[in-house]
């Protein structure tokens, strides 16, 4: 009897370093990045993408260049938004120094002298969290206690690690997360001025967007270089479905390929997830996924992404902005142009675009260009035109039903 290989596609866990596809120009900037900071020139890089689109994953990528190339990596990662005051985020980022220098030095990786160096470092920390400044320093205590943290830090690394990488990931999560940002910045900048040998990466959803100016330009020169992750393209998709089920006997038909890439866009969050039913429901002695099979399983795999991901994301609009939004899915066109969609409403343009600006903040909509909006997944679109319209807006449909009773006027 055959048995059947672990099913390769988990879409909640990252790529590994046998997984990972692509990628190749935020693997090049990283390498850059790196190297300024090695050569005593701290550097800033952020990631941005939409959900599920391979941040953490191109993290863990990054983490394993940088230990191969002799650095030594904090990887800060599902911030919760208990995280809501700086202090606490400081605290966390020292404390996942320390849990990293312990898991280092149970693996031998680097000495007890080492590990002992840096705990006296937070201990210091704590120390400076004094009661008797004033207001006015305790407000910039945190600042001061992390830099002088990671300065010291990265001199104790220095003779061993060629350069420290810390790098934080869901920073979007954080409640005033454009708060803590200008927070790491300030530090950052500061240790510029010191030519210390470290490099920081933040991710999240939308990081950075539309902060160009203001008292976010000096942010925006910082993270001179925003990464902007997008879908796989055909080729990636095939590497990616290529390189897993290369552990498994399982092969796929071209044509499944090439309608794989068309269905899911190339997101690797939903290939993962339509992967995961396929190979899940392959009977045992089958090896082969072909067209007909696909077939058979796509209401599965639409039902599958719609619970796990359509759902939440349009669950997370308000009343009215999901009218729009069923609204514009109802309009068969890819592209939705502003001025067509206020006249579709037949309303004025200043009604609609505080509610299309929702849509795009919580990722329903991408804005393409001024005034060009198109859904960030065909599905997506799909799904909404199959909700219930009396989840859309119940206070409408609830004066509706009150008509058609007519109990109206009266209540
Ligand atoms: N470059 C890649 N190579 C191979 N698989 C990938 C790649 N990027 C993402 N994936 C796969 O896609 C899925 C989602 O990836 P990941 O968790 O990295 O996305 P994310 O952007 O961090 O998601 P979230 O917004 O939920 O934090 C995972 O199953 C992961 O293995
Ligand atoms: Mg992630």
């Amino acid at each position: 009897m055959t048995e059947k290989a672990p099913n390769p596609f988990n879409p909640s866990v990252p790529a590994t370093l046998r997984t990972f596809v692509g990628r190749e120009p935020e693997l090049k900037i990283f390498r850059q990045k790196l190297s300024f900071a090695e050569n005593g020139s701290p550097a800033g890089l952020a990631i941005s993408g939409d959900w599920g689109i391979g941040k953490t994953s191109l993290l863990v990528k990054y983490e394993m260049i940088a230990k191969e190339e002799n650095c030594f990596v904090v990887r800060v990662g599902t911030l919760s938004p208990d995280i809501d005051t700086i202090k606490k985020f400081s605290r966390l980022i020292m404390t996942n120094f320390l849990l990293k220098c312990n898991q280092m030095r149970s693996l031998s990786l680097i000495d007890e002298n080492f590990e002992a160096k840096v705990n006296q470092l937070i201990l210091d920390a704590n120390k400076k969290e004094s009661p008797l400044l004033t207001d006015r320093f305790v407000e910039a205590a945190p600042a001061i206690i992390l830099r002088d943290f990671i300065e010291a830090f990265c001199k104790i690394a220095k003779g061993k690690f060629n350069a420290t990488v810390l790098m934080i990931d869901e920073l979007d999560r954080l409640n005033n997360a454009e708060g803590h940002l200008m927070f790491l910045r300030e530090i950052f900048q500061r240790l510029s001025e010191s030519n210390t040998n470290c490099l920081l990466v933040i991710s999240g959803r939308k990081i950075l967007l539309g902060k160009t100016g203001g008292e976010f330009a000096p942010l925006y020169r910082f993270f001179d270089q925003i990464l902007h992750i997008r879908n796989f393209d055909l080729k990636e998709t095939d590497q990616f479905l290529k390189l897993r089920l290369n552990e498994t006997k399982v092969k796929l038909d071209d044509d499944v390929i090439k309608k794989l890439f068309d269905e899911t866009e190339g997101h690797p969050y939903v290939l993962t997830v339509a992967m995961m039913i396929l190979y899940q429901e392959l009977p045992e002695d089958k090896k082969l996924i072909n067209f007909e099979y696909y077939q058979s399983l796509e209401e599965t795999i639409f039902f599958q992404i719609s619970e796990t991901f359509f759902k939440p994301t349009f669950k997370s609009t308000t009343p009215g902005a999901r009218e729009v939004l069923v609204k514009l899915a109802e309009n068969d066109k890819e592209i939705l142009e502003f001025s067509e969609v206020v006249s579709q409403f037949g309303k004025y343009g200043s009604e609609i675009s505080p509610y299309l600006a929702e849509l795009v903040r919580k990722s329903c909509l991408f804005r393409i260009d001024r005034g060009k909006y198109k859904f960030f997944h065909k599905l997506f679109r799909r799904f909404v035109l199959k909700q219930d319209k009396s989840l859309i807006n119940p206070r409408k449909i609830s004066r509706k039903r009150r008509e058609d009773t007519g109990a109206t006027k009266l209540s």
